[in-house]
């Protein structure tokens, strides 16, 4: 069953990564290096995971309509310029990322920082075409992308990578309850977006839409906690990023917390209340449910 779910999530990425491809940017003018610099950080690959869970909920919620298609574009710009900022020296300081050389390692550090400032701003030149793709749909368009832009931020992930950032080397001084406000806005924001995206264009309604951010939400905190367990314990060739990064960083994460065993059983818990929450609903999606309790023991 796990290797079913993990073909069928490659071809749900592959379908997403042509969608994307689709919208993203074609390398000419002044400016094609930062193009370059774009379309090789998106295109170096990746899991496509956020993509794939905002159109799994759009359709668990009976969606139809192309307007998906620019979120979906747009969520994986954001998610990328997140990863390739996360990468620069002056934060994470790592070299390998999704297989490839980091962007900031291939185009150099100011090349890094507008290719992600770049990313960003794309995504919401992207994910704007929804009006011209759907005509009908507008007032869930307008709520889709408040939602976008307000998990991106400082009330998003920009709020978490900022504690991340300041607790950097101060492992003594972590606690349970600042953990849990990295890893709820510096992963879970984008990871609520996706799903309540999907929600939104599908026309669920608010308590719906309440209930999809609540599973999103402690995906998000399990998938960060996997993480930081592949930091450890991953096989970099598999993982595609650097083994031990947070180590060398001095990171205060779940793991350094709370310890290897108790992470471990943390993932599976959040994911089967995750998981308990998604059955609640009315509707049925058998993949998204394989693909959330796949996510557990994954390895890359
Ligand atoms: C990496 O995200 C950053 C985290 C939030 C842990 P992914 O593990 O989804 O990275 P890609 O997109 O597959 O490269
Ligand atoms: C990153 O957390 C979360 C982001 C918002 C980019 P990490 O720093 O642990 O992500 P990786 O391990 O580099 O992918
Ligand atoms: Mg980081
Ligand atoms: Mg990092
Ligand atoms: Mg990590």
């Amino acid at each position: 069953m796990e290797n079913d779910v993990k073909a069928l999530l490659g071809i749900k990425a592959s379908f997403a990564e042509e969608k994307i491809n689709k919208y993203l940017p074609l390398t000419s003018g002044m400016q094609n290096t930062i193009i370059e610099a774009m379309r090789y950080s998106v295109q170096a690959g990746g899991k496509r995971l956020r993509p794939v869970l905002m159109e799994e909920t759009f359709s668990l919620f009976g969606g139809k309509g192309d307007e998906i298609y620019c979120f979906m574009a747009a969520i994986e710009m954001i998610h990328t310029y997140s990863l390739v900022h996360d990468d620069l020296p002056a934060m994470d300081n790592d070299m390998l990322r999704r297989g490839k050389p980091t962007t900031h390692a291939v185009y150099g550090e100011a090349m890094g920082v507008l290719a992600g400032d770049a990313l960003l701003n794309y995504a919401f030149e992207t994910a704007l075409k929804a009006f011209d793709v759907e005509a009908s749909n507008h007032k869930a368009i307008i709520k889709a992308l408040r939602v976008l832009a307000k998990k991106a931020g400082i009330y998003g992930m920009i709020g978490g990578q900022v504690v991340d950032v300041e607790s950097e080397k101060n492992q003594l001084d972590i606690t349970e309850e600042k953990i849990n406000f990295i890893y709820e806005l510096k992963t879970g924001a984008l990871i609520e977006a996706s799903m309540m995206i999907g929600a939104i264009l599908a026309g669920a309604d608010d308590s719906e839409i309440n209930l999809i951010e609540q599973i999103a939400s402690k995906i998000g905190m399990a998938f960060q906690i996997q993480d930081d367990i592949l930091d450890i314990e991953g096989d970099e060739k598999v993982l595609g990023k650097p083994i031990g990064s947070d180590e060398r960083n001095e990171k205060a994460t779940y793991v350094t917390f709370a310890g290897i065993e108790k992470s471990k059983k943390e993932v599976k818990r959040l994911t089967d209340e995750a998981i308990g929450i998604l059955k609640e609903l009315p509707y049925e999606n058998k993949f998204l449910e394989d693909l959330l309790s796949y996510l557990v023991y994954r390895d890359n």
